[in-house]
């Protein structure tokens, strides 16, 4: 079982997500949810439960639903900690509301800006330490590439990297399969496409 205020505002994304798709013309793309789909979130909150992950970087957070889930997955751990990146303003207003409804607002570190320019400093607040347990890459699919070669000295052995619009929409494909292809050829990654939703990229840094 969710709990009830977290259920509450997925389903309120969901069903913001809905009446875009159902209407794709009444709003600018840059305002639209564009969240990974609801068996997407439980896949991943399964399987940050399985692995007791503490530390998450999402890079692409928009109004907060993938968060949610990942919050969900880490509240009973006490050193349980998100860092999410986005720039744009107004979907970071909205997911400032949704944290707090959901009551998750204190697990989460919004930094706001260009991804590779946030991951730049978090690199040096980190000194490279192998720290993070998962990280999530979500944001302009042109930069997937470039956003895993920024992460992977962060992320500790064991950890692992999801990607998602690795197999939809067909127009990020050319982007996407660079993508598979970069961390594929990597001699410390092992790597798959679990094909839910829009097709998720799973890796694990193995040293
Ligand atoms: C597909 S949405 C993320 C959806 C979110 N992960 C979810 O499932 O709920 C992509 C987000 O990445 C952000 N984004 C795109 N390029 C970016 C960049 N270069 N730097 C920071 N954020 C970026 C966009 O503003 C957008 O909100």
């Amino acid at each position: 079982m969710v709990d009830f205020k977290i259920d509450n505002v997925l389903k309120r994304i969901e069903d913001q997500e809905k009446f875009e798709q159902e209407n794709p013309h009444d709003m600018l793309n840059s305002e639209k949810v564009l969240a990974i789909g609801r068996n997407t979130g439980i896949f991943y909150n399964i399987l940050l439960q399985s692995i007791s992950a503490k530390k998450i970087l999402e890079i692409g957070m928009s109004v907060g639903y993938s968060t949610i889930w990942f919050a969900e997955a880490i509240k009973k751990n006490p050193n349980g900690k998100i860092i999410t990146i986005d720039q744009n303003k107004k979907k970071i207003e909205r997911a400032k509301k949704n944290f707090n409804d959901a009551g998750v607002s204190d697990l989460i570190e919004i930094r706001i800006g260009d991804a590779l320019e946030v991951l730049s400093e978090i690199n040096d607040e980190l000194n490279s330490s192998e720290s993070l347990d998962f990280v999530f890459i979500d944001a302009d699919k042109e930069r997937y590439t470039q956003y895993f070669d920024a992460v992977i000295p962060l992320v500790k052995p064991g950890g692992l990297i999801g990607a998602d619009n690795i197999l939809y929409p067909k127009r990020f494909q050319k982007f996407t399969n660079l993508y598979v292809n970069h961390v594929r050829k990597k001699q410390n990654i092992r790597s798959v496409t679990i094909p839910i939703d829009n097709g998720e990229e799973l890796s694990i840094k193995l040293s």
